[in-house]
């Protein structure tokens, strides 16, 4: 793209003050900035005023999860069919790595968090300590991908060789970024972060696939025969993946894909709840439900909606390809968003100040044709880190950590 092209894209959506000060750039500020406009998808940003894109929610019914003592009664038989699967080299882990942290105030990437006392605890180190268990009750490496984005992709890189990966053979790890979004105003302007650089943000968890056909990894995955991609959070410290029970459970049931869930501790928790929408498996945001959906109970009596997703998923590889062609719903986010002002100095808002745009991986399930909710022992697997303190934070991670028996 040259300069007349990256006018007339510009044009094409309003944004012509990304050029403002275009003169005053070095020549390779220049370049990058042209390059940036290249590939930027602009398209997104009339939903600052229409909101069209985003999600209109079907009809929503309760779905009833696999609950422990059926998973404990089968267990044997669906730890065999995982690991038979996993020595078949049919699966493979993915961190979803690629998100800001914001709330947790670090300017490092969250997998790089330490949340040891007495001797460094590194999110991902406790991760990936979970995958060795695996690897070593499967007699076989497990392939590791990892979503980093712009904002942290060299730190994360450097982090993990710095560490020799925490014992993990790097012949098994690959590194892949997701794409970014543009962050605009409430008139859909976007904002520029410096004066050759638009302000940009990861694009969300929902992205994860296409960028991972888009930076070449589903050739990798194409190459070594992988069939099923477990996809989670990296920000839950006691995360299982590539867990042998979870995948026999999906492989076994002949489901198109499964979703670790943990039973609520209230209705209104903030954790989305697995359902049914329009007939089909979706998972319900806690902010979307409604009175009726926070009070309906099952035929036991208890609470319809009552497990919640913990950002674990297992999905098959074929189906992924044929979703990702779909357009998936877009989840419009107030945020604080860093700028300069029109004397290009810098400014750091203290309140919300426009969007920026996401895809969820929450909204994949609802594009499968069917999903195993399987639900695991909350003390045991959940112990997120969103904030520095409170509800999600180090302290209840490291709380959670020592209930486990781990050493921080
Ligand atoms: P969150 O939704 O908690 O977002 O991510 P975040 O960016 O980590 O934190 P906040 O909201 O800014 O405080 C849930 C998971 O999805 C990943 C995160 O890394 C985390 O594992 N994620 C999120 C991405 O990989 N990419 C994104 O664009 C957003």
């Amino acid at each position: 793209m040259n300069y007349e092209e990256a006018k007339e894209k510009l044009a094409r959506y309003g944004q012509e003050h990304v050029l403002r000060y275009y003169d005053e750039l070095t020549d390779e500020e220049k370049a990058a900035l042209i390059t940036q406009i290249d590939e930027t998808d602009f398209s997104l940003l009339h939903n600052a005023k229409d909101h069209s894109d985003a999600q209109v929610r079907g009809v929503i019914e309760p779905l009833g999860a696999m609950e422990i003592p059926e998973i404990e009664a089968r267990r044997d038989e669906f730890e065999a069919a995982g690991l038979e699967a996993i020595r078949a080299g049919k699966v493979a882990a993915v961190v979803l790595a690629g998100g800001m942290g914001t709330r947790l105030g670090s300017d490092d990437p969250k997998c790089m968090y330490d949340i040891g006392i007495t001797h460094p605890v590194y999110i991902i180190e406790r991760q990936i300590r979970n995958l060795l268990d695996v690897v070593e009750k499967a007699g076989c490496m497990i392939p590791y991908f990892v979503m980093t984005s712009d904002k942290n992709d060299t730190a994360t890189r450097n982090f993990l060789k710095e560490h020799d990966y925490f014992g993990y053979d790097p012949d098994y790890v690959w590194f892949f970024k997701q794409e970014m979004a543009p962050a605009c105003d409430y008139e859909g302007k976007v904002y520029m972060e410096e004066k050759g650089k638009i302000a940009t943000s990861p694009n969300g968890n929902g992205g994860w696939f296409a960028s991972m056909e888009r930076t070449g990894i589903l050739d990798v995955i194409h190459e070594k025969g992988i069939e099923w991609l477990n996809a989670y959070s990296v920000d839950n410290v006691l995360q299982r993946m590539a867990d042998p029970v979870f995948i026999g459970a999906v492989l076994v049931t002949g489901r198109a894909c499964g979703g670790k869930v943990v039973k609520k501790v209230v209705p209104e928790e903030a954790v989305g709840a697995m359902c049914l929408e329009d007939g089909r498996p979706s998972i319900v945001e806690y902010y979307d439900m409604t009175p009726e959906l926070l009070a309906a109970k099952d035929d036991r009596g208890e609470p319809a909606y009552n497990f919640g997703v913990i950002l674990n998923y297992l999905f098959r590889v074929s189906d992924l390809e044929d979703v990702v062609k779909n357009r998936l719903p877009l989840h419009i986010v107030n945020k604080k968003i860093p700028y300069i002002d029109e004397n290009g100095e810098p400014v750091k808002p203290d309140k919300p100040n426009g969007y920026k745009f996401e895809t969820l991986i929450l909204d994949m399930i609802h594009e499968m044709s069917s999903c195993v909710p399987f639900e695991v022992v909350r003390e045991k697997e959940f112990a997120p880190i969103k904030n520095k303190t409170g509800v999600d934070s180090v302290e209840s991670a490291r709380e959670l950590c020592r209930l486990n028996g781990i050493e921080l």
